[in-house]
């Protein structure tokens, strides 16, 4: 197995193999408690999405029937298990979408090929994050929009605390898990030239999504 690089708390090999053994678990598991922390959010992303949409790190497809009808819908994840779940929801009804693996740090898409570039629950899985968001403005076009939902550093101090007991405890029990809960893309997205234009953060600032365009 490849070892992480330095900064890292997982390899890409071990990510893969953890959200592989995940797969079979994620929609029941998710489906207890996204509606409780995330609130409305996925329904908030996805109703902003317009023209040839990206979703990076898209899992087991749970926004596929949140997108508009005319959507035209890519999906990259580096789960194979959990692509495959994906494949599953998009046939049985919930959107139509090209569903391919791949590394979100390197994405296979020319400069500026999307309207729309989407990320929920994601940007705290991949290794790095700054890679991760350059890629992202990169395939999306000037004035397109990526739009984010995730949960991120707390702004209250005890809520922080308990989150760091989790990180420690999940990077001593499962070090291949590669979950950051101390991320927050805001401001990686702002430094990488994209305007801010909605963010909202709630649950004591552990949750915070946005709209960010790429200036024409
Ligand atoms: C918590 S799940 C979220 C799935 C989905 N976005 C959702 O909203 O339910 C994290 C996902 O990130 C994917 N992932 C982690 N690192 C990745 C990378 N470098 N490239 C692509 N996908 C990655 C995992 O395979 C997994 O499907």
């Amino acid at each position: 197995m490849a070892a992480a690089k330095p900064g890292e708390t997982a390899s890409l090999e071990q990510i893969r193999r953890h959200w592989d053994r995940q797969a079979p678990k994620y929609d029941k598991a998710m489906g207890r408690i996204e509606r409780r922390v995330f609130g409305d959010g996925r329904t908030w992303v996805c109703s902003k999405a317009r023209g040839r949409t990206l979703e990076v790190a898209i899992g087991t497809g749970r926004n596929l029937p949140l997108y508009p009808e005319d959507v035209e819908l890519v999906g990259i994840d580096l789960s194979p298990r959990m692509l495959e779940i994906a494949r599953k929801r998009a046939r049985e009804g919930g959107h139509d979408a090209d569903l391919r693996e791949a590394d979100a740090q390197r994405l296979p898409f020319a400069d500026a090929e999307f309207d729309t570039l989407v990320s929920t629950l994601s940007l705290c899985s991949v290794p790095d994050l700054d890679a991760t968001v350059a890629e992202m403005r990169r395939v999306l076009r000037p004035g397109g929009r990526m739009l984010l939902l995730d949960h991120v550093r707390p702004t209250s101090a005890p809520v922080r605390w308990g989150l760091l007991v989790l990180q420690w405890l999940i990077n001593v029990v499962e070090p291949g898990n590669g979950e950051q809960m101390m991320r927050r893309p805001l401001p990686v997205v702002r430094s990488q030239g994209l305007v801010i234009e909605e963010s909202e953060r709630f649950k004591a600032g552990a949750v915070e999504r946005l709209v960010a365009r790429k200036p024409e």
